[in-house]
């Protein structure tokens, strides 16, 4: 199963994202994850894209096409992969429509979290993430047990650099302008899936779990038994 979350910033792909690596058993690459761990470890390439995400503007198409393909190839994305995050233009959907094509591999769908712009900046305003295992959590939506502390492997959280107001601003006018012609891009190939993301973390799984049956998600009965 092959499927890309498509949605603003803050629309909550990371959060169910995880719930559907739970569900189906597939990884999930998330490119801004692997650019954060990159710059962290001082890498070339994550120092060049952490120099864009920081003003909250896309990284150029190159730098992020050639990441992806390297990962989509590991054996552990052979029955199947989510993208979360990618792609964010429409030169990254032809491209990796031109990968999967050489891979002989297809989309299975594509998941549209769906959220007003009022709710996008109050979900990055209060979010806090966690550095060493990524968990992410909502000062008050998605509080941690313990304040500041999370709830998986007991690290501090941290306020993402980004989630400042000037940069989800610009981060938001990126999304408008680049990323939302790939709603029109996905629904003329039929395979635009809506998901009503302004509700609840658990409603929208309900949602979810109904489309990940439709879409064929193997491990989905046995997950969720
Ligand atoms: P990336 O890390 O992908 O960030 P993003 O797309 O801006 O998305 P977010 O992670 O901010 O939001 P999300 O939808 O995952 O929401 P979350 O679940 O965390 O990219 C970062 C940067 O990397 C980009 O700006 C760009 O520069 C670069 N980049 C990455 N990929 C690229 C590409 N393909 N091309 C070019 N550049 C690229 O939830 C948000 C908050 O809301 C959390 O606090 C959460 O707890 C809370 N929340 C979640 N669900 C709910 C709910 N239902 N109700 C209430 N609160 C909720």
């Amino acid at each position: 199963m092959i499927l890309i979350l498509l949605g603003p910033p803050g629309a909550g792909k990371g959060t169910q994202g995880g719930r559907i690596v739970e569900a189906c058993g597939v990884p999930k690459i998330s490119t801004g994850a692997i650019f954060r761990d990159l710059a962290a470890a001082g890498t070339p390439l994550g120092l060049e894209a952490k120099s864009y995400w920081q003003r909250g503007e896309l990284v150029p198409d190159e730098t992020v096409v050639g990441l992806v393909r390297e990962r989509i190839a590991r054996p552990d994305c052979k029955d199947g992969f989510i993208l979360d995050g990618f792609p964010r233009t429409v030169k990254q959907a032809d491209t990796l429509q031109g990968l999967l094509y050489g891979m002989d591999r297809q989309l299975d769908g594509v998941l549209n979290f769906d959220v007003a712009p009022d709710e996008l900046i109050r979900r990055l305003s209060g979010r806090r993430s966690c550095d060493n295992c990524g968990a992410t959590y909502h000062v008050t939506a998605l509080p941690p047990k313990e304040e500041n502390v999370c709830d998986h492997c007991g690290h501090t959280l941290v306020r993402r650099s980004d989630d400042d107001p000037e940069s989800i601003r610009i981060r938001l006018i990126e999304y408008q302008n680049k990323t939302a012609p790939l709603l029109d891009y996905y629904t003329r190939r039929d395979l635009l899936f809506n998901v009503q993301a302004d509700r609840k973390p658990e409603e929208i799984f309900v949602q979810l779990k109904e489309l990940l049956e439709e879409l064929g998600c193997a491990g989905l009965p046995k997950a969720l038994a």
